[in-house]
């Protein structure tokens, strides 16, 4: 199996890379591409990001983790594992583990989307299309031998309104462990504290934040 790889848009002096803190926020280096639900917010070089849920000073961290007894732990997740749903010649994968229910998938409902049942409704263009708009990259596709899970994007983040922060563009994140299959372009940071798979978002805002109380 082929994988479609990228570089770095970014000279290497000069790359964006995330470092998630043990038990603390997320330190952005080097962003220029930073999006809110209001438009562009502006960078500086070094940014700690909240991760924990808890600052009042979203999306910055304030220093709220260390009250709130946040933990980054994470242990074994059943569901961390890549399916596969061969087709001819549209091969799909899903780690639902990795899900942050942005609800791209060909019918809207990512917890009841299985492409296995769901793909006779779609011709391959469309769920080719579908699948690319996927942020956090549960979703993935392989035609023929060849897999297409990454793109080619400029490093950009952007907060996504009571849910995670969607990153793209082949930003380096370091100390982590990645979930089976997943995209190292794309992938979807939890901002709630919540999830199963932190760093990573697993959709557990929908509780947290369920009533709209992400006050970002
Ligand atoms: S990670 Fe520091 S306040 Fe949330």
């Amino acid at each position: 199996m082929t994988t479609i790889k990228y570089k770095n848009y970014m000279s290497d002096n000069k790359k964006t890379i995330i470092t998630p803190l043990k038990d603390g926020p997320l330190i952005v280096e080097n962003l220029t591409n930073f999006h809110g639900v209001d438009g562009e917010i502006e960078t500086t070089s070094s940014m700690a990001l909240c991760r924990c849920g808890q600052s009042k000073n979203k999306p910055y961290c304030d220093g709220s983790h260390v009250t709130a007894g946040f933990t980054d732990e994470r242990g074994e997740n059943e569901n961390d594992k890549r399916l596969v749903f061969k087709g001819n010649p549209i091969t799909i994968y899903e780690n639902v583990a990795i899900c942050s229910h942005a609800g791209f998938c060909p019918n809207g409902k990512p917890d009841q989307w299985r492409p296995k049942t769901e793909r006779g409704g779609f011709t391959d263009e469309e769920l080719i299309a579908k699948i690319r708009k996927c942020p956090s990259g549960a979703l993935s596709y392989a035609h023929g031998q060849t897999e297409f899970r990454d793109q080619q994007r400029a490093p950009k983040i952007t907060i996504v309104k009571d849910g995670p922060l969607n990153v793209e563009g082949n930003i380096e994140l370091r100390n982590t462990q990645w979930g089976e299959g997943a995209s190292q372009e794309h992938y979807s940071l939890c901002r709630c504290g919540a999830s199963k798979m932190k760093p990573f978002c697993d959709g557990s805002h929908d509780e947290v934040w369920k009533n709209g109380e992400d006050a970002f």
